[in-house]
């Protein structure tokens, strides 16, 4: 079978179209023949080794984190050939061989069904980028999030930004703000439905959400940009709001003014997957696959890439700054 695998850590070239084995099945998996897989930002990450589970321990690694796909065999009753299924476990593509292959040895216990509704790329726009997860997360585990409050969630082309934007509203926010770096993109996000988004280039964050709130400020940010977007962000809360802080695209070094942390009796929470119970988890993929089954979520797709260039897909994800998901077909 063709995979995605890199022996070394480095540039996106490390990411190398391999011929491999087809896998073998234990007892309790099954076996997915992937069809649309998803590129998140941290399979960058961790393929340039820049995180802490990057060992020499973990090479070579076949890439991916999630994926649609399709059941070829079964060594579970839980499922049947043919079935359709959302395929994430823990560690794939990062301590474990991921999806970007052409078949996935899968613990039953980790997969759910797709629903008919939804084809194979938009099952894999909804996993690739853990935004909803993380939004739904964020809101009501970290930010204590009540209906009727102001959120921001900035860079609404992103993963995080978009999807918790999206999942804000489901929940009953009061006004839902996001941002984009640039004029093309912020009017591409007004056109899909995206009513408050403040355009970086021609207004700071601040004085956006100040504008858009009337001088209030909003309740809870998500904040997967930080960088000069974190310090901005802190100046954009109203009085007790929390910043939830999960990921650093913009950059890992910020400058805050302590006295929006202060003034504001501020809190700032840093989002990591380890804070959550297993059922925790469960409870909110079943609560966010409820909401996608309801129309109210709306998995977006920048582009959907041959698994063949998978090089280039990760690079336009990280550098080209693209609204939606960045997806790559597994079958030729
Ligand atoms: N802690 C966790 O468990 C967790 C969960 C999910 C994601 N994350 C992390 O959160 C971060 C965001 O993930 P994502 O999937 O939402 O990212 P993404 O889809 O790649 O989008 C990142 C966005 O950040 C904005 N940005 C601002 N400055 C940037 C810069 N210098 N370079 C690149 N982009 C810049 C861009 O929007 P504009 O062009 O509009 O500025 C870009 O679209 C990543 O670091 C990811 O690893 C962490």
């Amino acid at each position: 079978m063709k995979a995605i695998q890199y022996r070394s850590y480095g540039d996106y070239s490390e990411n190398r179209l391999v011929e491999l084995p087809r896998p073998q099945l234990l007892e309790g998996e099954v076996l997915v023949q992937m069809r649309t897989v998803g590129i998140n930002p941290l399979d960058n990450t961790f393929r340039s080794g820049h995180i802490y589970l990057a060992t020499p321990q973990n090479l070579p690694r076949i890439g991916g984190q999630t994926g649609a796909g399709a059941v070829v065999e079964t060594k579970s009753e839980a499922f049947k050939v043919g079935d359709r299924v959302f395929v994430r476990a823990s560690g794939f593509g990062l301590v474990a061989d991921g999806t970007w292959r052409e078949f996935v040895p899968v613990p039953a216990a980790t997969l759910s069904r797709i629903p008919d509704a939804v084809d194979d790329d938009y099952a894999a726009a909804y996993l690739a980028g853990a935004g909803y997860l993380t939004g739904y997360l964020a809101l009501t585990e970290l930010a204590s999030f009540k209906p009727g409050q102001a959120v921001l969630a900035p860079a609404i082309g992103s993963a995080v930004g978009m999807e918790t934007v999206q999942v804000a509203r489901r929940l009953g926010a009061s006004l839902v703000i996001s941002t984009a770096g640039n004029t093309q993109k912020a009017k591409r996000a007004r056109a899909d439905g995206y009513e408050h988004v403040i355009d970086l280039s021609t207004e700071s964050l601040k004085d956006g959400v100040l504008r858009i709130t009337d001088g209030r400020g909003v309740d809870v940010v998500v904040d997967g940009v930080s960088g000069r977007v974190t310090g901005q962000a802190l100046a954009s809360l109203a009085f007790g709001g929390t910043v939830v802080i999960a990921g650093y695209a913009g950059g890992r070094d910020a400058e805050v003014n302590v006295t929006d942390i202060i003034w504001k009796a501020a809190t700032v929470r840093g989002f990591t997957f380890r804070l959550f119970a297993p059922e925790t988890v469960a409870a909110a993929n079943a609560a966010l696959l409820a909401y996608l089954e309801e129309g109210r979520l709306q998995p977006t797709i920048s582009k959907v890439f041959p698994m063949s260039e998978a090089a280039e897909a990760v690079r336009y994800l990280i550098e080209d700054r693209p609204f939606g998901r960045v997806l790559m077909h597994a079958q030729h």
